[in-house]
């Protein structure tokens, strides 16, 4: 059982709340006609459904393990009409090598796993879909007294010609994403492999 199973509507509401972050991460990324964009974990597809709206042309793809996040998902999508976004049961830490994203976020979805050796099944896995030229932003909170913790996120990072971005924010004040991208004093920020 996955907990957001239990608490879906309660993550969606946050999420649809706090649209910033949506705004910030896009303008992150480099977005070309026809790319692939797959947001891993994506629970309610919140920033999946902005992106697949402002990039028409672009297929955003949703990958995430509870179907009750996936359900509430399309379901948005079916509102918003859109025939660019799929949404699917995947688990993100094991992606087939062949499938291939131009972009990929993963949001608030390092900090699901606590084993050091399941985070980089999911680095890997990552780091495999995403095509030579893409760009993938991790985006975690982090205790403001823990910024040296990021290394354990970043560790074994080798993107060669691929784009990263890690963003982290502080997760001890409200709405922190928020203050995060217009404070950069509650937030750190980390390029990998960008030339
Ligand atoms: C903290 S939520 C973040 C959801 C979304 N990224 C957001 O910010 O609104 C983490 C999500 O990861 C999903 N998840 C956990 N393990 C997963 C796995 N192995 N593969 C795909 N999704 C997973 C959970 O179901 C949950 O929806």
């Amino acid at each position: 059982m996955n907990i957001f199973d239990v608490f879906p509507k309660r993550l969606a509401e946050d999420r649809i709340r706090n649209t910033r972050d949506m705004e910030y991460i896009e303008s992150q990324l480099k977005i070309y006609p026809n790319d692939r964009i797959l947001h891993a974990g994506c629970g309610p597809g919140v920033h999946a459904i902005y992106i697949a709206k402002k990039h028409p042309i672009c297929s955003v793809y949703g990958y995430d393990t509870s179907n009750r996040m996936l359900e509430i998902a399309r379901s948005r999508a079916d509102d918003e009409g859109l025939a660019n976004i799929y949404f699917e049961n995947k688990d993100v830490t094991n992606l087939s090598p062949s499938e291939k994203f131009d972009a990929i976020i993963a949001d608030r979805l390092f900090m699901w796993f606590r084993n050091p050796e399941v985070r980089r099944d999911l680095r890997q896995s990552l780091y495999r879909t995403l095509d030579r030229r893409g760009t993938l932003i991790v985006s975690e909170p982090i205790p403001r007294n823990s910024w040296d913790d990021v290394m354990t996120y970043l560790r074994g990072y080798t993107f060669g010609s691929k784009d990263a971005m890690v963003f982290f924010f502080n997760s001890e004040t409200p709405w922190t994403y928020l203050n995060a991208v217009e404070k950069p004093e509650y937030s750190r920020r980390y390029f990998i492999g960008r030339k």
